[in-house]
């Protein structure tokens, strides 16, 4: 059975780019056939998985517009082994306006999922824009499930309530969409504030779990300017275990000595 996980939140520079392409190579690690899609028209996902933008023949943009168009068709492979990917382009900006004269538009993406073979894939993975827009709409409706990656950050939280509040108009179209967790990112090991934030977003949203948190590094940034996760680039690397720890509680849930779920200054968050 395919599972579809999309990385949303509306807030930008969350680290949901970064999370999606390193969650689909950990998956592909442990030996799974991974579908990520790029909905974000800054195609920061594609670029950063090695597709070349100018010389699509089909991104999601057509998969979205055009009846015609069936996902394999825009399906393209990528640098990482084991991780295909439904591409992006800047036109998919203009879709916002042109869906408007599409009926059911909020339900496009859905259909279109709908005649991708499943049994190709165990997981597909989205990559949001950071917007609450008809193309976040779409990915809301479409998917399963999703994570909210989310830095420790006073502005991160307060934007938390608008987001559940779509969520919960959206569970009207898709009731069985079900909020994996918050992923904690670029989590500074040592930092109060990181640590005070984690305990209030535990407090305010306890019904949603925290997923391993990534720590802060320069490597999840140089791996994109190699076109590559950072479990290709640094397979060692501290944010590489945690983005592996983040696929093993994706398929198998939390550990039962959660360190996160038990926090403690500069122990919990010292991944
Ligand atoms: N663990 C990390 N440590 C340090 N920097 C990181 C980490 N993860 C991501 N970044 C950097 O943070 C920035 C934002 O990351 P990313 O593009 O993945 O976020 P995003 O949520 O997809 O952004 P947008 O909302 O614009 O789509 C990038 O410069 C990225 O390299
Ligand atoms: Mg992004």
């Amino acid at each position: 059975m395919t599972r579809t996980i999309a990385f949303f939140n509306q807030k930008g520079g969350t680290a949901k780019t970064t999370s999606t392409l390193n969650v689909a190579s950990a998956l592909a690690e442990r030996g799974k056939k991974v579908l990520a899609i790029d909905l974000d028209p800054q195609a920061s996902l594609t670029m950063a998985a090695g597709a070349d933008v100018e010389s699509l023949d089909l991104s999601v943009y057509d998969l979205l517009l055009d009846d015609d168009v069936t996902i394999n068709q825009v399906i393209v492979g990528t640098n990482l082994a084991g991780v295909d990917l439904a591409p992006s382009h800047p036109d998919l900006a203009a879709a916002e306006l042109e869906l408007l004269n599409v009926l059911e538009r909020e339900r496009q993406l859905d259909y279109r999922l709908r005649s991708l073979d499943l049994g190709a894939y165990d997981y597909v993975l989205i990559d949001s824009p950071p917007a609450l827009n008809i193309i976040s709409v779409n990915i809301l409706v479409a998917t399963q499930e999703l994570i909210i990656p989310i830095e420790p950050h006073p502005l991160s939280l307060m934007v938390l309530d608008r987001l559940f509040m779509t969520i919960d108009k959206i569970r009207r179209l898709n009731p069985g969409l079900q909020v994996l967790g918050f992923l904690p990112t670029k989590v500074h090991a040592n930092s109060r504030l990181a640590i005070d934030m984690m305990a209030t977003l535990r407090e305010a949203f306890s019904d949603y779990p925290l997923l391993p948190a990534i720590p802060l590094s320069v490597k999840s940034a140089e791996s994109i300017a190699g076109r590559t996760s950072v479990l290709e680039y640094m397979p060692r690397s501290p944010v590489a275990t945690a983005y592996r720890q983040v696929a093993a509680w994706i398929e198998e849930g939390p550990p039962a000595d959660d360190m996160l779920i038990a926090i403690q200054p500069s122990e919990a968050l010292h991944v």
